[in-house]
């Protein structure tokens, strides 16, 4: 995998027509590192993931990455930098196989392209998730939420991104497959070496694996800092994070 980088988001502002959902937000991603965004429904989190993903255009603000601003033009531009976006909603393609939907993923990001590089990085995903590996030629259609969510996330890895945005991966899963989705989010960062930036809704998760956390609340920066120092403080937790 190549080298993870920082990314930072300086002073975003962005929205869908006449909601601003973002009103000058700023956060700052380490490389290698787990960063939670955190907030309560509507705090702007996906916003956020979307802006620097290039999924919406941000009417202010700056994006860098690896301390270099880049200019923001598509997804697919900011796929090929290093930035992967895995959305909410575990999607993955239900009338294709678990390896055709890894496929199809390959062909829509660019530095796989020939034969034996695809063979490679479909190597490599069956290696980190062995319970792929077993489903390979089953319908994605078959799939329980959890093998969905690594399925997602095997994908956006083929890409072998620097930074990797994650929306919400524990939504709608068992505690337990919950648990098994955030130890693999530490492992790609501990073991990979992966910058992460991890949204959440179920702060106490996130915070568990986190490095970093930072909280918004109704489009604005309400707190930044070390996982620990978050959940370690009552108010905040009663106020924004719901623990
Ligand atoms: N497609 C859209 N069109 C109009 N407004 C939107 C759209 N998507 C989000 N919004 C609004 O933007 C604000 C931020 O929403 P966003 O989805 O970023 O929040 P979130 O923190 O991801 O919430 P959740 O935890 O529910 O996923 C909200 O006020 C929301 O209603
Ligand atoms: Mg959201």
């Amino acid at each position: 995998m190549p080298a993870s980088a920082s990314l930072e988001a300086d002073g975003l502002v962005a929205g869908y027509g006449e909601v601003v959902a973002l009103h000058g937000v700023s956060i700052s991603a380490a490389a290698g590192a787990i960063t939670a965004v955190l907030g309560a429904n509507g705090a702007g989190k996906t916003t956020l993931l979307r802006a620097v993903s290039g999924l919406i255009r941000p009417r202010r603000g700056r994006v860098l990455l690896g301390g270099e601003q880049v200019a923001i033009r598509s997804p697919e531009q900011m796929a090929r930098t290093g930035v992967a976006h895995v959305p909410e909603g575990q999607a993955v393609i239900a009338e294709l196989t678990v390896e055709e939907n890894l496929r199809v993923g390959m062909m829509a990001r660019p530095g796989r392209r020939s034969r034996s590089d695809r063979a490679a990085a479909l190597d490599q995903a069956y290696q980190r998730f062995r319970p792929l590996a077993q489903r390979r030629r089953k319908l994605a259609a078959t799939l329980s939420g959890g093998e969905r969510q690594m399925l997602v996330i095997a994908r956006a890895l083929t890409s072998q991104p620097r930074v990797l945005l994650l929306d919400e991966p524990s939504l709608g899963l068992a505690p337990r497959v919950m648990a098994q989705v955030m130890d693999l989010v530490l492992q790609l960062s501990r073991e990979n070496g992966l910058t992460i930036v991890l949204v959440e809704q179920n702060a106490r998760s996130a915070l568990a694996v986190a490095d970093h956390g930072v909280v918004l609340n109704l489009g604005r920066v309400v707190a930044s800092a070390d996982a620990e120092a978050l959940a370690a403080d009552v108010a905040l937790r009663h106020h924004y994070l719901g623990f």
